[in-house]
């Protein structure tokens, strides 16, 4: 776990974007394209923003293809949408064609079945990794003060989900449903990198410090899901600005 502490968001993206256009060149030079996939959420609005604005003519976007690691129950144009926001944001200001952006169907009335078609989207269209589980290139996540990821919250059925890479989860305690990619899909990915900032994210990224020198194995079973959020053999970056380490035992 490499853990990287910024003074503010702003830093957290343009260090996230740089890896992209890091990510995205090598994949340019090995004549394929790299799979990518955005998180949800408020945090990654600004690194969105960032590449519109200016990567978007340092990009070479015929070698980008976009996923999403989670998604609500929502229509696409609903405010609450991942998708949505990542189309304000980014996909809509970028020279990118929709055939290369893969929005998961959160408003399907059977939300069983995207979860089934956006697998195998996955499946078609990512190289594998890990244990035959589609591996992106790069996945970005971020962690809610309760130490969810993507949209695998603390006591959810998703947490423990070995087999399917994508699934529709139910969320009791946000009384609604989300599709999330699960934790093999997690394993299998080349490089995640978590986007973090934030006074009330500094208690959980603490418990993910403290864990991270303990096996995935051996994590307890009130480990932050955020926690368990490994790739096997990628890298795994933490990306947090200040308030979010604030926490962090010095030594840690
Ligand atoms: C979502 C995200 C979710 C998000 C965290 C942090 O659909 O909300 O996928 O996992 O990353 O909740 O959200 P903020 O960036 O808004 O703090």
């Amino acid at each position: 776990m490499i853990l990287r502490s910024f003074p503010s968001s702003e830093l957290i993206a343009r260090t996230a974007a740089q890896t992209f256009q890091e990510v995205v060149d090598t994949a340019r030079r090995e004549h394929r394209r790299a799979t990518v996939a955005l998180a949800g959420g408020s945090t990654p609005r600004l690194l969105y923003r960032l590449i519109a604005e200016e990567l978007r003519t340092a990009i070479d976007w015929r070698h980008v293809e976009i996923f999403f690691g989670d998604e609500r129950a929502v229509p696409r144009d609903h405010a609450d949408s991942n998708f949505r926001m990542a189309r304000e944001t980014l996909l809509d200001r970028v020279p990118l064609p929709s055939m290369q952006i893969h929005p998961m169907d959160g408003g399907a009335d059977d939300l069983s079945a995207a979860a089934e078609e956006y697998e195998r989207i996955l499946r078609e269209r990512c190289r594998t990794g890990t244990g035959a589980f589609p591996a992106f290139d790069l996945l970005w996540l971020g962690m809610g003060d309760d130490g969810h990821t993507a949209s695998l919250f603390p006591g959810t059925r998703a947490l423990d989900e070995t087999r399917a890479s994508v699934v529709a989860n139910d969320v009791p305690q946000l009384d609604t449903r989300r599709l999330t990619i699960t934790f093999p899909v997690i394993a299998a990915a080349r490089h995640v990198q978590f986007l973090v900032s934030g006074r009330g994210k500094a208690p959980k990224v603490a418990k993910v410090v403290e864990l991270s020198a303990t096996t995935i194995d051996r994590l307890p079973a009130d480990a932050p899901p955020a926690a368990r959020a490994r790739p096997t053999s990628g890298i795994l970056e933490w990306l947090v600005d200040e308030d979010a380490a604030s926490d962090i035992e010095r030594g840690a």
